[in-house]
């Protein structure tokens, strides 16, 4: 039997697992056999959002597992994010009702804003300028998150979070906030190990989720290093018997922080969920510490003119 992931806890009391499956450029063919696979495997933790486009076809996996008796829908814990082109208020609520629909449960465990910028609302997800710019909305990030403490108070979501907030952001949020957010998704990794907004949010009794914690590889811009080929990686995968994808995970997990890589290929979806077998050394988690040099895969260019970009602060 596959072991059981580890959780930890919001401060709302809700468990939350350390490991889940990525589904971001998941294609809607590949997503259902991926999720369907990952759930024989042992997760019990996926990362949706409406805005990747897929969430039917991850529901489609979760509809036959639960059927074939493999999971019970409380056995997982199913995140979706609200899309920035839903920020006014109203539209919240419907916004994750379709994700449910779409998903085909009756409530979702963690309910994100995906990012801390509203976007012209209507049907198109991402509106764009003559120059290919983000055609900002008139919300405030403030505005949506009353329209999440809405989805909380229908039943409709069990907690709310946020994803991409800088922390003056956050300080911001938590002035009129009535539910605090129990998360921030943030962009992790060696390459940008965000130690300062972890903390920042830890002492808040915000917890963090690392996206990306493979560096993205298919996100990556011909410039930008590819972590997966770190030499200092490399070698910590030869001590450790472990591939590079595994010491990454488990470099996570290690801190306590909950981790969800992607993958379509059964094969790595198998070999990500087997980090629960080593540790890795405190003296190696300096190291890989060490590899931090502020690079971000994930900047969505096309928003860097939006007032609320988020990562123009440090942290
Ligand atoms: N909140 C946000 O704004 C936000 C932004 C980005 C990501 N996310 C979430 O975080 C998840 C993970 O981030 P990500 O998708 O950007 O990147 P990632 O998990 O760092 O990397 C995914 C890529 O790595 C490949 N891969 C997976 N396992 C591998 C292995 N063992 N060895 C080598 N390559 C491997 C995958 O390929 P195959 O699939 O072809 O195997 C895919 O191309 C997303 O899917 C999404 O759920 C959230």
């Amino acid at each position: 039997m596959a072991p059981k992931v580890p959780s930890i806890k919001f401060y709302n009391g809700y468990e939350y697992p350390l490991l889940g499956l990525g589904t971001w450029k998941s294609q809607p063919g590949e997503v259902t056999e991926a999720v369907k696979a990952a759930i024989d495997i042992g997760y019990r933790h996926f990362d949706c959002a409406h805005v990747y486009g897929n969430e039917k076809e991850v529901g489609e996996a979760l509809k036959q597992k639960i059927k074939e008796g493999a999971v019970k829908r409380e056995e997982l814990f199913i995140t979706s994010k609200l899309w920035c082109n839903s920020h006014k208020k109203e539209l919240v609520v419907p916004a994750l009702k379709k994700t449910l629909e779409n998903l085909g449960i009756e409530y979702i465990d963690l309910y994100l804003m995906h990012w801390p910028m509203g976007f012209q609302a209507g049907d198109n997800v991402f509106p764009v300028d003559a120059k290919g710019k983000v055609i900002p909305g008139e919300t405030y990030f403030t505005e949506a998150w009353a329209g999440l403490e809405e989805c909380v108070g229908l039943g409709l979501a069990r907690s709310i979070g946020i994803s991409n907030f800088n922390h003056k952001q956050i300080d911001e949020l938590l002035k009129v906030a009535k539910i605090n957010p129990v998360n921030n998704q943030i962009e992790c990794h060696p390459y940008l190990n965000q130690q300062r907004l972890i903390d920042f949010c830890l002492e808040r009794n915000i917890t963090v989720t690392a996206y990306s914690p493979l560096g993205s590889p298919d996100s990556i811009k011909s410039d930008d290093p590819v972590l997966l080929e770190d030499p200092v990686l490399k070698t910590l995968s030869e001590k450790y018997k472990k591939s590079p994808a595994q010491i990454l995970i488990r470099y996570q997990i290690e801190r306590g922080i909950p981790v969800i890589p992607k993958s379509v290929t059964k094969s790595r979806i198998q070999s990500n969920f087997e980090v629960f077998d080593f540790s890795i050394s405190k003296e190696d988690m300096a190291i890989l510490h060490g590899l931090n040099r502020n690079t971000r895969m994930v900047k969505f260019d096309m928003t860097d003119t939006h007032k609320d970009y988020p990562f123009y602060e440090d942290y």
